[in-house]
């Protein structure tokens, strides 16, 4: 039986469940083990929009949760919202893992940042060191560099499709991921840099909420 099944990875957990937090733990368990999959709202996407007021489709992505092994797929909508190109939300990871992303359809750009560090050695979420746009197509392999923020933007026409091989813990939830920070992003209001349609072609606006924007460097 699935649940049977679920309950066998129990021990493998670093810290053990808490009684008081099982109904809740085994809750989300059942849920990733039923419905691995999950969407980023328009209106969840408004934390971190340009124009957070504009109006924009239902759903902006789309997330199925396989893990490091099974690995995890993405697809986003076309077009923009408020002018500017359909994204991730953005997450840092939470330790130094490099994450592996393949394009499998379409074409954007993998839109990554750097934060700089305070002298105790803490990162600063609205000082950034750089900042990289690098276009992609279907067809390219791209490693994230450890602790380096990054979303992807769909710029194309067609949906954009990813795949990754970001981890899923046992109690993990496929639209919040435990691997994932996003809250330095939801606090800025997003990346450095929003990427806009301008007469057809992708420009970038720098996001005032950071300090000392460095200039975006291209590839
Ligand atoms: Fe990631």
């Amino acid at each position: 039986m699935a649940v049977v099944s679920v309950c066998q990875f129990v021990p493998e957990r670093e810290q053990p469940v808490h009684p008081r937090d099982a109904p809740v733990f085994l809750f989300n368990a059942i849920l990733i083990f039923m419905k691995p999959y999950a969407e980023r709202t328009h209106e969840a996407m408004k934390d971190v929009l340009m124009e957070p007021q504009a109006s924009g489709p239902a759903v902006h992505y789309y997330m199925i949760r396989g893990g490091s092994e099974k690995k995890n797929i993405t697809v986003w909508e076309s077009g923009t919202v408020g002018g500017e190109y359909i994204k991730a939300y953005g997450h840092y990871h939470i330790d130094d893992f490099k994450e592996t992303y393949w394009i499998i359809e379409g074409s954007g750009i993998l839109l990554m940042q750097m934060r700089k560090k305070d002298a105790a050695g803490h990162f600063i979420d609205n000082e950034i060191e750089w900042v990289k746009a690098v276009n992609v197509k279907a067809g390219d392999t791209y490693v994230i560099p450890p602790f380096a923020g990054h979303l992807m933007i769909n710029t194309g026409p067609t949906w954009l499709v990813t795949s990754d091989d970001s981890p899923v813990y046992f109690d993990d939830s496929p639209a919040n991921p435990k691997h994932a920070d996003y809250a330095p992003v939801k606090k800025m209001n997003g990346f450095a840099y929003y990427a806009i349609e301008k007469d057809g072609n992708v420009e970038f606006v720098k996001n005032p909420r950071y300090q000392n924007i460095p200039e975006l460097v291209v590839s």
